[in-house]
């Protein structure tokens, strides 16, 4: 039987030492609003905060290490060309093969830069944690009192944001992402109900 709780630990220090500080600072903020978001949907909140201590554990990989992984994740050819979307993929790979979750645990890891169509409830709990955590530079506590009350409407309203700035650059939108988009607008207005 695995202790989960001792894995949090070492997953944590793990992460303290591949990451800078301000970086170990914002996974910390993920966690404590990944954690009360689980809580407050009547998830275990076990499974979330491994996913959310490991989500950016190759953020700061050097190059040669991530394109190691990649090449081991092979993802698609967008993803492939968008560099900023490359931790996501090879982190849910070594949270699978370096700290043995459970598939279904190290998913929201996967999808926590493009999100995807038929979001499951975790997927959407690390998604929105990631972007309203209190580092945040823009962050605003409305935010989270939305995501407590409304998921759906949480992520929809930081997908949008994250959408129309990625075109302001002229960059392409992943698939995934505008799956994800389509998704949120035609799903029922309340998704999942806290
Ligand atoms: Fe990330
Ligand atoms: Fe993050």
């Amino acid at each position: 039987m695995m202790n989960w709780e001792n894995r949090c630990n070492q997953a944590l220090e793990v992460v303290k030492n591949s990451v800078s500080a301000p970086r170990f600072l914002h996974i910390l903020g993920v966690v404590d609003t990944a954690v009360t978001l689980a809580k407050n949907y009547d998830l275990d909140p076990l499974p979330i905060k491994m996913a959310a201590i490991l989500h950016d554990r190759t953020k700061e990989l050097p190059k040669p290490q991530q394109l190691k992984l990649l090449e081991e994740v092979k993802p698609d050819l967008m993803t492939l060309k968008s560099p900023a979307l490359w931790h996501a993929k090879t982190a849910h790979y070594l949270a699978i093969h370096e700290f043995n979750l459970p598939e279904e645990w190290a998913e929201p890891i996967r999808w926590h830069t493009t999100g995807r169509e038929n979001m499951s409830l975790s997927d959407m709990v690390l998604y929105v944690a990631d972007q309203i955590e209190p580092g945040r530079e823009f962050y605003d506590p409305m935010d989270m009192k939305l995501a407590l009350q409304d998921i759906g409407s949480a992520m929809k309203k930081i997908l949008q944001a994250k959408l129309m700035y990625t075109m302001q650059k002229g960059q392409p939108l992943h698939y995934d992402s505008l799956g994800c988009w389509n998704w949120l607008c035609t799903a029922n207005s309340r998704l999942y109900e806290a």
